[in-house]
């Protein structure tokens, strides 16, 4: 991967996408240019606001102390996402650091993140909420602080290679060589735009904490549609290696009703012949999922013995939990079996993906090098 762009006009583009912040604009500028002293930086504003925010960005630009660039787009394609690719695109520096303008992302730490991309060592430098010393203090309340640790853990279950050295994957706030990756092949849609440019290449990451700041002024613009169309971006990327999962668990359960039958049919009692069907489909999908789920993190993973032990035991105390929950559902709610199970079966997949990704496949401390997804 090629280093920064020599014959680039500035040593870092700062961008940063705006929607109606009026409130913070000037401030952002003045802290920007300030954090930024003595580096020959630009920054670029990308607009979609229907406020005063350009305006106001573009009186400020030549008394600031860096080179502001106010882009002001009249369809805001691709939302968030779409904004920092676009400031990217138009950045003359390949060093190019992405950040909030709001002010939850310290400007002041822009020179650290700076500092960790010169030791030369990284394609991504990534500022987390997650890491050492980091805090998310500035979520707005402990529903967002839940959702936000639950989405990270679910992303990282999905991405559990590519997003090995990253803690912070909806981060906002980051540093990127530009050079390094195929910006014509992302797909920004809305607000994570991080995750986008890390699980569809292969890179070196590393990161510095920092405390996520309260908002300067004005309100978060995060909604619940935005929560919908982070679910469709991590499905879209993720469709292979779960899809694989989901569709060996449905041969498991096929297979459990056959070997059902014909035990039945041999005259098995069916207590009997249930227990020796869900051994058998147990260790089958094991084995399944070794060759063709995790089989890229067989390596770096316990020795074989263990990660069985390890989603044996899964399994069997998953199906004494859900037949419980099914009881106490079907009793307390008075719903059919038939739908209590169906709900019950999703969720225990969902939950069966997330603990063989980050327990039975977990890299062992000296972890392996990225190879891929
Ligand atoms: N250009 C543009 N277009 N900018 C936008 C748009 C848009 O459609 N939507 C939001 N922004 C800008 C905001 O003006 C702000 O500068 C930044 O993107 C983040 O938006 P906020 O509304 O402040 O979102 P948040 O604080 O809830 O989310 C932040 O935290 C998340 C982690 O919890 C953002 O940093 C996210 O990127 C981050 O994932
Ligand atoms: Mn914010």
């Amino acid at each position: 991967m090629s280093e920064a762009n020599p014959a680039a006009e500035y040593a870092a583009s700062i961008i940063v996408p705006t929607y109606n912040e009026e409130g913070n604009v000037a401030e952002l500028i003045s802290r920007v240019s300030g954090a930024l002293a003595g580096v020959n930086a630009e920054l670029i504003i990308v607009d979609d606001s229907s406020d005063e925010t350009p305006v106001i960005a573009r009186a400020l630009a030549p008394s600031a102390g860096i080179a502001v660039t106010v882009i002001h787009r009249d369809e805001a394609e691709g939302g968030l996402g779409g904004a920092v690719v676009t400031g990217i695109r138009a950045a003359r520096s390949g060093v190019c650091i992405v950040m909030d303008g709001d002010l939850q992302h310290p400007p002041e730490k822009i020179p650290e993140l700076l500092a960790r991309y010169a030791q030369g060592d990284a394609d991504v430098v990534v500022a987390s909420r997650y890491t050492g010393g980091g805090t998310a203090h500035g979520l707005s309340d402990q529903v967002r602080v839940a959702v936000s640790k639950l989405s990270t853990m679910v992303t990282k279950a999905m991405f559990p290679v590519r997003l090995r050295e990253c803690t912070d994957p909806m981060t906002g706030f980051f540093l990127v060589n530009k050079n390094a990756i195929d910006w014509e092949s992302l797909k920004p849609r809305g607000f994570k735009i991080l995750l986008e440019v890390l699980a569809r290449q292969p890179l070196r990451v590393t990161e510095i904490p920092f405390d996520f700041q309260d908002r300067h002024a004005g309100e978060s613009k995060a909604s619940f549609t935005q929560g919908l169309r982070f679910l469709t971006q991590l499905t879209q990327l993720r469709f292979g290696r779960m899809s694989i999962f989901a569709l060996i668990g449905g041969l498991g359960a096929v297979a459990n009703v056959v070997i059902m039958a014909v035990l039945t049919g041999w005259d098995v009692p069916y207590v009997w012949a249930a227990i020796v069907a869900s051994v058998l489909t147990i260790v089958g999908n094991f084995l399944l999922i070794e060759l063709f789920v995790f089989r890229d993190m067989k390596a770096a993973a316990g020795p074989m013995w263990l990660r069985f032990a390890k989603s044996f035991a899964f399994n069997a105390i998953e199906a004494i939990v859900r037949i419980a929950a099914l009881y106490v559902v079907v009793e307390t709610w008075h719903v059919s079996s038939v739908l209590a199970t169906a709900v019950l079966l999703a969720i225990a997949f969902v939950v069966r993906y997330v603990f063989h990704s980050l327990v039975v496949y977990k890299p062992r401390r000296d972890g392996a090098t990225q190879t891929g997804l």
